[in-house]
C-alpha cells in the first residue's frame, strides 16, 4: 500500500478552476474520504491521480517518487468509476477476472483471489449472470470487484454506491470499511453524501469550488468546523447559522445575548459581524414553555422515531432543534428553547473561518 501526496495541485478548464493549489496527504493504509457538494473538483482531483488527465501546476506523488507526468499504467492506481461500466457480453466473474487476464496472471491464482473478492462483497451466488440479468446493487458490487482483485497501490472510487437505494447503501458503507481494514487497503473515497463520508473515512477531506476547506478526522470536522460553510455542509440536520455580532463585551444575536465562555474574550477582541453556529442537537427544547429565555412557536414536527426534529420560529428567525421521540410537541405550541454558550460556534461574519 502507499502513501500519496499532493502538493499545490491546481486544474484549470478554461476559465474554470476545478482544482485550485490543492494539497492533501494521504497516508498508507488509510480511508480518506473526499467530501464536497457537485461540481467541487472531487471527480477531477481523481483523475488527477490517475493520471487520466495533466495537472496545470503542483505536484503529485506516490511513495515518494514524483508521478505528476507519470502514465497511468505506472501509478499503478485501481479505480471504480462514478458511471461504471461493466463488459455486457461477459459474466460477473469475467468481468471482475479482467484485470487479471490482461496481466496475464496465471489461472489458478485469478480463481483465489475472484472467490475472496466475491465473498466480501456477498456476490458468489451470481458470478455466472451477464450484467443484463443484475440489479443494480449487484451491478456496483461487481464494479468494486472488478477494482478490487487486482494488487494496487490504492483504489480510488468515486461515489461508487450513491446510485444504489438507502438500505443497501448503509450496508456496503460497513462492508466497504471492513474490506479496506482487514486488507489494510489505501482508499480514496469521493462522496457527495455527508453522512457516508464521515462514516467510512478515516480522515476527511472537504472541498469547495476546487479548494481544500478542512482536513481532519471525522469527529474532529464535526465538532471544530474550520469555516462557517463546514459546518454548514457536515452534520445532519444542518446546523443553524445566524447573524451575531460582538458589541459591549457580548455575543448578541436574533436569540438575544450569550453568556461569555472562557477564552471567548481574548479571541473576539478583534471581531464584530459573525456568524453563530449551533447545532440543532445541542438544543434543548422544553414543550409548553413560555418562561424560557427563547420562547419559539413550532412550525413543523418530523418525527423519525428515536428523535424528532423541531422546527420553530422566534423573532423572524427559524430554528431547528432535535427533541426526543416522543417528546409532546405539535405545530402551533410554544416551547422553550436553551442554548448552552460552550456548545456555540462562532466564524468570522465575512471570511468565514472559525473565531472559537
Ligand atoms: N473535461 C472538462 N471540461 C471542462 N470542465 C470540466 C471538465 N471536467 C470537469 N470540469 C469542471 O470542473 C469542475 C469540477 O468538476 P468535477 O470534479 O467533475 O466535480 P464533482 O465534485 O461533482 O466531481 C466543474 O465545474 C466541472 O464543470
Ligand atoms: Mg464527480
Amino acid at each position: 500500500m502507499s502513501r500519496i501526496v499532493l502538493e499545490g495541485v491546481t486544474k484549470r478548464y478554461g476559465s474554470t478552476v476545478a482544482l485550485d493549489d490543492a494539497s492533501l496527504t494521504i497516508e498508507s493504509g488509510s480511508f480518506t474520504s473526499i467530501f464536497g457538494p457537485p461540481s467541487s473538483g472531487k471527480s477531477v482531483l481523481l483523475r488527477l491521480l490517475l493520471g487520466l488527465e495533466t495537472v496545470d501546476a503542483g505536484r503529485i506523488f506516490i511513495d515518494g517518487m514524483d508521478v505528476t507526468n507519470a502514465l497511468p499504467k505506472e501509478r499503478n492506481l485501481s479505480m471504480v468509476f462514478q458511471n461504471l461500466a461493466l463488459f455486457p457480453h461477459l459474466t460477473a466473474r469475467e468481468n471482475i477476472a479482467f484485470p487479471l487476464v490482461r496481466r496475464g496472471i496465471d489461472s489458478g491464482t485469478i480463481d483465489d483471489r475472484l472467490d475472496q473478492v466475491a465473498g466480501i462483497l456477498s456476490i458468489s451466488h451470481i458470478l455466472h449472470k451477464k450484467p443484463a440479468a443484475l440489479s443494480g446493487g449487484e451491478r456496483q458490487r461487481v464494479a468494486i470487484g472488478r477494482a478490487l482483485v487486482r494488487d494496487a497501490s490504492a483504489y480510488l472510487m468515486d461515489e461508487p454506491i450513491a446510485a444504489l437505494d438507502a438500505r443497501l447503501r448503509d450496508v456496503m458503507r460497513v462492508e466497504l470499511k471492513r474490506l479496506q481494514s482487514e486488507f489494510g487497503h489505501t482508499f480514496i473515497y469521493v462522496t457527495h453524501d455527508n453522512e457516508e463520508a464521515m462514516s467510512v473515512a478515516d480522515r476527511m477531506a472537504i472541498l469547495r469550488e476546487g479548494r481544500i476547506e478542512q482536513i481532519d478526522v471525522p469527529d474532529a470536522i464535526y465538532a471544530k468546523p474550520a469555516t462557517a460553510y463546514v459546518a454548514s455542509l457536515v452534520g445532519s440536520p444542518r446546523i443553524n447559522l445566524l447573524n451575531a455580532e460582538y458589541t459591549a463585551g457580548g455575543v448578541v444575536s436574533p436569540l438575544g445575548k450569550l453568556a461569555m465562555v472562557t477564552g471567548w474574550r481574548e479571541k473576539l477582541k478583534s471581531a464584530k459581524a459573525l456568524r453563530l453556529g449551533i447545532r440543532p442537537e445541542a438544543i434543548q427544547v422544553t414543550p409548553n414553555d413560555t418562561g424560557s429565555d427563547i420562547v419559539a412557536s413550532v412550525s413543523d414536527v418530523e418525527r423519525l422515531g428515536a428523535f424528532s426534529i423541531i422546527t420553530s420560529k422566534t423573532k423572524d428567525t427559524e430554528i431547528t432543534a432535535i427533541a426526543a421521540g416522543d417528546a409532546r410537541i405539535s405545530v402551533g405550541d410554544s416551547v422553550g428553547l436553551s442554548i448552552n454558550p460552550s456548545d456555540c460556534h462562532l466564524f468570522d461574519g465575512s471570511s468565514g473561518r472559525r473565531v472559537v
